[in-house]
C-alpha cells in the first residue's frame, strides 16, 4: 500500500514535471507493449556499444543473474574469438527496484571500419558492431527525445536504413520517469541499433529522477549509460568529449553547474584549448535544452546556459551545435549572441525521437536566424565529407515513411578562415 502511494506521489511529480498548459501536442502514438520473454538470468541483455578513447569502444549489458562475469569475447571473424576483456561492473536500487547486473567492458584497440563479433560474459547471442572511420567522410545519425513509443519504433527503423558510423543523441532517452522498468525495456528496445554501432548520449531532463532526500539526479541514467569521461578528462559522467575522424563532438549538461566556477565550465575550457583543428576540422557540440528555439515550448530555458557558454564556443568556432528537449524540429543560420554571424555555430534543435508527450505545434513569429522549423517526429543524418563541408538532412516520418524534408551544405569555420582569424585576436579578447 505504502509502495503504491509513493508511485502515485512520483507519477504525479513526473507529470507535473513535463507538462506545458501553453502548447498543445496532439497525436502522440502510444507506448509500445512489450510481451515477456524467457532469458536465462546470466543471459546478457540491452546490449550496446560506445567510443572509449582512442581505437577502444565500451561494451554495456545487463544480466538478472548477479554473479554473471564481464568479460567480453572478440574477433573480426564469426565464432573466432581472438581477444578478450575483463570488465567492470555496477548496479543501483531505485525505491523498490532493483536493477540487474550492469557490465561496463572495454575492448580494443580496435581497427577502424572494421566488423567485429563478439559476446558478453561468455553467454547467449553473438553480437556483431562496425567500428567507426579513422578519417573523413563519417555519418553521424541524431535523434533526440526519443522514449518508446509507436513513432520511437518509426524514428529508430529510418536510423537503421541511413547506414550511420555513430548515434548522436542530445538527452532524453527512455521516458522511464521514475518507473525503473521502463528503462529495461528502453535497452531492448534500442539493443538491434545500439549492440552494432556507438550510441553517444548525453542526459535531459527526463534522466534526472531525483528524489528530494532520498535520491540524487541522474544515478540510473549513469549506471546504465557510460560515456567516455574519464577518457575525455571529465570526472563527471554528464559531460565529455570524444574524436572520431576529424571531428572533435562534445556532450554537455544541462541540467549540470555550468557558470564560470563550475566544473563543468573549467574542464569545457581546457578540452577547447586541446581541440586541434588539423587533427579534427569539425568542432559539433551537444546538450538538451536548445539556446535558439522560436517554439512556444521551452522559450527561453537555455538562455542562462547560453549567456556562459556561447562565448567560450564561439571562440573555439564551435561548427554545429544540437540540442533536444522541444519535440519539434528548427534548424539555424550561423548565430552568435542572438544573431546571424558568420562566424558562429549553426543550432539545430532536434528534440523530435518519438517520445509519447506528442509534439510541440506552436511558434513565436519566425526570427531572422531560423531557417527551416517544423514540428513533427524524424531523426537528422550528417555526413562529414571533407574537412571543409558537411551534408546536413532531417527526415520526416510522414506516414512512417523517412521524407527529407530539410537539408543544407554547411561549410566548416577552418574552411570559412573564421578559426584562424579568431586565433589571431589578442587572448583577452577570445
Ligand atoms: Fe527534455
Amino acid at each position: 500500500m505504502e509502495g503504491k502511494v509513493i508511485l502515485m506521489l512520483l507519477l504525479f511529480v513526473s507529470i507535473i514535471s513535463t507538462f506545458r498548459a501553453d502548447y498543445v501536442r496532439p497525436q502522440p502514438r502510444e507506448t509500445l507493449h512489450f510481451p515477456w520473454s524467457f532469458k536465462s538470468s546470466s543471459q546478457p541483455l540491452q546490449v550496446h556499444v560506445s567510443l572509449a578513447g582512442d581505437e577502444h569502444m565500451r561494451v554495456t549489458w545487463i544480466t538478472n543473474d548477479h554473479s554473471a562475469p564481464s568479460y567480453v569475447e572478440y574477433g573480426t571473424s564469426p565464432g573466432e574469438y581472438t581477444s578478450v576483456s575483463q570488465g567492470e561492473s555496477t548496479s543501483y536500487s531505485y525505491m523498490l527496484y532493483k536493477s540487474g547486473k550492469i557490465h561496463h567492458t572495454v575492448i580494443g584497440p580496435l581497427k577502424a571500419g572494421t566488423v567485429y563479433y563478439y559476446r558478453c560474459g561468455g553467454e547467449g547471442s553473438e553480437f556483431q558492431l562496425k567500428t567507426p572511420p579513422s578519417q573523413l567522410p563519417i555519418t553521424f545519425s541524431v535523434a533526440g527525445d526519443l522514449g518508446q513509443s509507436g513513432w520511437t519504433k518509426s524514428t529508430l527503423e529510418h536510423i537503421d536504413l541511413c547506414k550511420y558510423d555513430v548515434h548522436l543523441l542530445p538527452g532524453d532517452l527512455s521516458y522511464a520517469d521514475y518507473l525503473q522498468h521502463r528503462w529495461d525495456t528502453f535497452g531492448e528496445l534500442v539493443e538491434p541499433l545500439a549492440s552494432a554501432r556507438p550510441w553517444m548520449v548525453t542526459e535531459g531532463n527526463h534522466e534526472k529522477e531525483d528524489i528530494f532526500l532520498f535520491k540524487a539526479p541522474f544515478d540510473s541514467y549513469n549506471a546504465r549509460w557510460k560515456m567516455p569521461f574519464e577518457e575525455s578528462g571529465s570526472s563527471s559522467n554528464l559531460y565529455y568529449s570524444f574524436e572520431v575522424a576529424g571531428t572533435h563532438v562534445i556532450m554537455l549538461g544541462s541540467y549540470t553547474d555550468y557558470d564560470e566556477s563550475s566544473y563543468q565550465y573549467a574542464w569545457l575550457k581546457a578540452d577547447l584549448a586541446k581541440v586541434d583543428r588539423e587533427r579534427t576540422p569539425w568542432l559539433v557540440v551537444l546538450f538538451h535544452v536548445p539556446w535558439y528555439n522560436s517554439n512556444k515550448a521551452h522559450q527561453g530555458e537555455g538562455a542562462g546556459m547560453m549567456a556562459v557558454i556561447e562565448p567560450l564556443l564561439y571562440a573555439a568556432g564551435a561548427d554545429i551545435v544540437i540540442a533536444g528537449h522541444v519535440h519539434a524540429y528548427e534548424r539555424s543560420k550561423r548565430v552568435n549572441a542572438g544573431k546571424s554571424d558568420p562566424c558562429g555555430a549553426v543550432h539545430i534543435t532536434i528534440g523530435d525521437g518519438g517520445n509519447r508527450e506528442g509534439l510541440a505545434h506552436k511558434y513565436n513569429s519566425q526570427p531572422e536566424w531560423s531557417i527551416f522549423r517544423e514540428a513533427s517526429f524524424g531523426h537528422g543524418e550528417l555526413n562529414i565529407v571533407n574537412s571543409t563541408h558537411a551534408f546536413w538532412s532531417w527526415h520526416r516520418n510522414d506516414d512512417d515513411e523517412p521524407v527529407k524534408s530539410d537539408q543544407a551544405w554547411i561549410t566548416s569555420l577552418v574552411g570559412s578562415g573564421c578559426v584562424a582569424e579568431k586565433n589571431h585576436q589578442p587572448k583577452n579578447f577570445r
